[in-house]
């Protein structure tokens, strides 16, 4: 349970959840966790707010009611970035068994994000809207924490930026006040191990293609 190499290796994004609830204990192991994360000036930057049983299902329906009224795209990629999409997209619609030229199952699946793949909870993280992109790097390290803090203890968990494309949906229904920017969401719950989109290992860039070591000049 606390291996870090062995965590680290481990997680994966979960795509769909067992209605199970997650245990109230092992919740707040990782909740305390992932509150010794660093931040800039230990502003402690993040503001999560976390639903659960009835306030999930009410989320998912307002969102799926947004989502019909008013379809909207992702937000799009700068042009020289889209291709890790499409790649992405190809591994994991795959392992879900919708084809390439399957545009309507390609949405479908896509909208699956806005009922948070099945979990029986999601968390929207914020942030104050007056901080900088140095603090939501301290978000994203406590979003980590939080994320391996989970994976050690059997739970499953998606970031998803795809929960920004709705914010005034959110903001409306979880009363989140409008200082506070919504950076993302995260599913959580216990994976479905019998979903094979579920165990994808998605590959990753080698070391080198994202570090530079520089020695004397
Ligand atoms: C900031 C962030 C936003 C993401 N947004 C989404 C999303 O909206 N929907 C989704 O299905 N996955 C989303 N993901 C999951 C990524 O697709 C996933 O982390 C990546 O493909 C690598 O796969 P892995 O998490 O299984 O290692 C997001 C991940 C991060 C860190």
């Amino acid at each position: 349970m606390f291996d870090l190499e062995g965590v680290v290796r481990s997680r994966c994004s979960t795509r769909r959840f067992l209605p199970t609830p997650i245990p109230r204990d092992l919740l707040e192991e990782a909740l305390a966790l992932a509150q010794l994360a660093p931040s800039n000036s230990n502003i402690q930057p993040w503001r999560l707010f976390l639903t659960e049983g009835e306030r999930t299902e009410q989320l998912r329906q307002a969102l799926m009611a947004e989502v019909h009224a008013q379809p909207r795209e992702l937000a799009p990629l700068p042009p020289s970035f889209r291709a890790h999409r499409r790649e992405l997209g190809a591994i994991v619609y795959g392992a879900m068994g919708v084809a390439r030229d399957d545009d309507a199952g390609r949405v479908a699946a896509s909208r699956r994000n806005y009922e948070f793949f099945g979990a029986p909870m999601v968390g929207i993280l914020c942030m104050h809207r007056e901080l900088g992109l140095v603090d939501a790097v301290g978000v994203g390290m406590y979003l980590q924490t939080l994320v391996l803090g989970l994976t050690a203890r059997g739970i499953g968990t998606c970031v998803q930026a795809a929960l920004t494309t709705y914010p005034e949906v959110i903001r409306r229904e979880l009363s989140i006040p409008e200082e506070l920017v919504i950076l993302c969401g995260l599913s959580l719950g216990y994976a479905d191990p019998d979903f094979p989109a579920n165990q994808l290992k998605i590959p990753k860039h080698p070391v080198e293609t994202n570090v530079s070591i520089l020695g004397p000049d």
